[in-house]
């Protein structure tokens, strides 16, 4: 699919769809333009309703009098004082309804009281994320031959070097996207963690980052005992791959990201139930955004050094598998009292975190994870869960989600949730005690991190929905990326 920028006049735009937006109460610019042109055709079907201001509504109008257009698109965009909710899901209702004409040209940037560059990045990423065609596993598709525009336009005033950075961009970060979604949504069967190695190290040689592939025989080396804890029940060889992208100086210490990575967590001895328990190949989501981040990093070539580490493994009962009462201990030196072998992915998480600070000495580390259950009692599928150890950072992660529509919301960590972590035999345990799971959690991460600046998200409730629309969101990449490139300014 091609991305392009189009100026000139809006109505003598050659294409099969003109797509411009209504509001509840009143036109846009464009939509004004184009109901003039037409002598109040728009008008009048808006007073029969044949289309509507209401928020994702498309009407499709072909042969539409006084445009160049074959078709106009007229998407309800809800209440202007709504304003940035509303613009991402009137764009991908937008998009999403011209996936069978070969052009579409979309006026959007007279859409709400937001900066054109910042609409140009959505556009083009949205364009990505919701037309190209995703991986599916059917041998009769639903949808045949796959359909998607040959290009998809957006009309600008003029065409700025801002502006074309900046769809130039948002379609780099589209395909990240996409790419953590693939990984989300691949089933475990065919998404081990052998195969997670495997597209790392692909992507680090087309994008020119290099990549590190411990087998078990080095993690045991490094002495990453709750990692290899978590690794014990599966018949699956457990990895950790170290990605490293160098934008920077050579001096520059790098930004970590880690990621939990658990192809598939069947909770282990202490089995989940078995409803819904499918959903657990998207345990290694937090790994998938890392790997996208990274490869994202790399296209954007991003002036910074980058570190991501992720930690993939499967977590399921046999002979084998770490029992509760077991007793770890950790890359750090700290034991691990295991009371409950479903709480894995602190395991992973704590050698993969200490080990990170250990080696590269970055300035922060942000991990990403599939944590709790209880994140996502407490935030739904709204809002990522937010921990930090640093004020700062704490900040700088909420603008970023905040500016990518990508957003968490911070939660607490503290002498009371530490303490709910006291083990008889260990020096933790893995669990803690009743109540403020998410909390726990984090501050079970946070004893492995020391002064180091750090911040969580547990992504149990964003990376991936349930329900009709079943499948990876590709969050938190947008977040991510829009971090990465704050620190970059
Ligand atoms: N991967 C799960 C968390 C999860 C739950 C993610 C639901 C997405 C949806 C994690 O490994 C887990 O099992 N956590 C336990 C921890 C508990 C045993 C303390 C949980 O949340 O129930
Ligand atoms: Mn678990
Ligand atoms: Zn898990």
């Amino acid at each position: 699919m091609k991305l392009t920028l189009a100026a000139g006049k809006l109505l003598n735009q050659k294409t099969d769809a003109l797509i411009v937006g209504i509001y509840r109460e009143k036109l846009t610019k464009s939509a004004e333009a184009v109901d003039k042109a037409s002598k109040n055709a728009l008008s009048s079907l808006i007073k029969e309703g044949d289309a509507t201001g209401c928020l994702g509504t498309v009407g499709i109008f072909p042969n539409f009098p006084g445009i160049a257009a074959k078709r106009l698109v007229v998407v309800g965009l809800g209440k202007e004082e709504d304003g940035v909710l509303n613009f991402q899901k009137a764009l991908s209702s937008a998009l999403k309804a011209v996936y069978f004409v070969k052009t579409a040209v979309i006026s959007c940037t007279d859409w709400f009281d937001l900066s054109p560059e910042w609409i140009a990045e959505q556009v083009s990423c949205t364009a990505i994320d919701v037309l190209e065609k995703s991986v599916d596993y059917k041998s009769n598709p639903d949808r045949p031959a796959w359909k998607q525009p040959k290009s998809v336009s957006l009309f600008v005033e003029e065409k700025t070097p801002e502006l074309t950075t900046a769809f130039a961009e948002g379609a780099v970060i589209g395909k990240g996207i996409k790419l953590a979604k693939e990984l989300g949504d691949a089933p475990a069967n065919l998404c081990t963690p052998k195969y997670m190695a495997e597209q790392c190290m692909k992507l680090g040689s087309s994008l020119k980052f290099d990549v590190t592939v411990f087998e078990e025989k080095a993690l045991n080396k490094l002495k990453m005992g709750c990692f290899l804890g978590v690794a014990a029940g599966s018949k699956q060889p457990a990895y950790m791959i170290v990605m490293e992208y160098n934008g920077g100086q050579k001096k520059e210490s790098p930004v970590a990201l880690v990621g939990k990575g658990l192809t598939f967590d069947a909770g282990g001895i202490s089995l989940k139930p078995a409803k819904g328990m499918d959903e657990m190949k998207y345990d290694m989501s937090g790994a998938a955004s890392i790997v996208a981040a990274m490869a994202t990093a790399a296209s954007l070539k991003l002036p910074i050094n980058i570190v991501g580490v992720i930690g993939c493994t499967e977590n399921l009962p046999s002979g084998s598998a770490v029992k509760p009462g077991d007793i770890l201990c950790s890359y750090s030196g700290k034991t691990v009292e295991v009371l409950n072998t479903d709480a894995e992915g602190r395991l992973v998480l704590c050698d993969l975190l200490s080990y990170t600070i250990d080696k590269f000495k970055p300035i922060l580390v942000v991990d990403a994870a599939t944590l709790t259950g209880a994140c996502v009692v407490a935030l739904g599928h709204e809002y990522t869960g937010l921990f930090s150890n640093n004020e700062e950072l704490a900040l700088e992660l909420l603008q970023a989600g905040e500016n990518s529509l990508d957003k968490c919301w911070r939660l607490p960590l503290g002498r009371a949730y530490t303490k709910a972590l006291k083990s008889r035999f260990a020096d933790l345990a893995n669990i803690g005690a009743p109540g403020a799971g998410a909390c726990t959690a984090a501050a079970f991460l946070q004893e492995f991190v020391g002064k180091t600046p750090w911040a969580h998200l547990d992504i149990a409730g964003t990376a991936w929905s349930s329900g009709e629309e079943k499948g990876s969101t590709g969050r938190p990449v947008p977040l991510l990326i829009s971090f990465l490139k704050d620190l970059t300014h």
